[in-house]
């Protein structure tokens, strides 16, 4: 699905959530939300916010999973995953805080592997995800799918690639202060949603968004390995599929 600019494909996205959220709750039940952090879905959460303020969306019967969260983090950190969809959309909306699923990386508290378990047994245990919203790494990744994740990977501690390290040390002030490590639901959680939209914008994404959609499916390029799944709506902007 191509857009003119930025700003139409974000609202598109924002609308098929809404449809989503808006059609479970006329059959009483809830809306699993698979969500994403980063600048990509930053315009996605304000037209929520705005759908939410004008127009009456209401996020009670939403459930919400997070891709990924750096390793280790306070939530209460500016950087924090946690932190960002609070700012960019929890504190604007309805959302019951027990509904809200952050991976939790606090290095002092539970023992990380377990956790990891737990964050996919938690989705499965409400049935899935009915919609995962995807932004997609410089270098090809999906959540914290980095170079060389397996097709079946679950929910785990990754080790951060080099270019996505470069890409956050805006946000961290510097690169030696951006965290080697993070959670992340894997490949196979991902691909189990019943529906998968990827959002790539800018001139900076069309490299990139070119070889995960026509380029080998491998490994290298973890959001290649979408191309071989049904329920995946790429949703671009003109720059970003400069190069298809
Ligand atoms: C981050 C996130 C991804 C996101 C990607 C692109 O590191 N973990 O979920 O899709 O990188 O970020 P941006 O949208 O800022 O380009």
């Amino acid at each position: 699905n191509l857009f003119a600019n930025a700003t139409q494909a974000s609202i598109y996205v924002a609308q098929q959530i809404a449809a989503l959220i808006t059609q479970q709750q006329k059959q009483g039940k809830l809306a699993v939300l698979g969500l994403a952090t980063g600048n990509t879905p930053k315009r996605v959460y304000q037209e929520l916010v705005r759908l939410h303020q004008n127009e009456g969306l209401s996020f009670a019967n939403v459930v919400s999973f997070n891709l990924d969260e750096y390793y280790p983090i306070y939530p209460e950190d500016e950087q924090s995953y946690t932190y960002f969809m609070q700012e960019h959309l929890f504190k604007h909306v309805n959302i019951k805080p027990q509904h809200i699923h952050i991976p939790h990386t606090r290095c002092e508290t539970e023992d990380i592997l377990d956790y990891c378990k737990e964050f996919e047994d938690k989705i499965a245990s409400f049935g899935g995800l009915d919609l995962q919203l995807l932004g997609i790494g410089r270098n090809g990744h999906i959540g914290f799918n980095e170079p060389g994740s397996s097709f079946d990977s679950a929910t785990r501690l990754v080790n951060l690639h080099a270019v996505t390290r470069e890409d956050a040390q805006a946000d961290f002030g510097g690169l030696d202060q951006v965290p080697q490590q993070a959670v992340s639901m894997g490949v196979n959680t991902i691909r189990q949603a019943k529906r998968i939209l990827l959002l790539a914008l800018g001139e900076r994404k069309s490299e990139i968004v070119s070889k995960a959609l026509q380029g080998e499916i491998t490994p290298e390029v973890p959001a290649s390995f979408l191309q071989s799944l049904a329920q995946v709506e790429y949703v671009l902007d003109h720059e970003a599929a400069g190069e298809i």
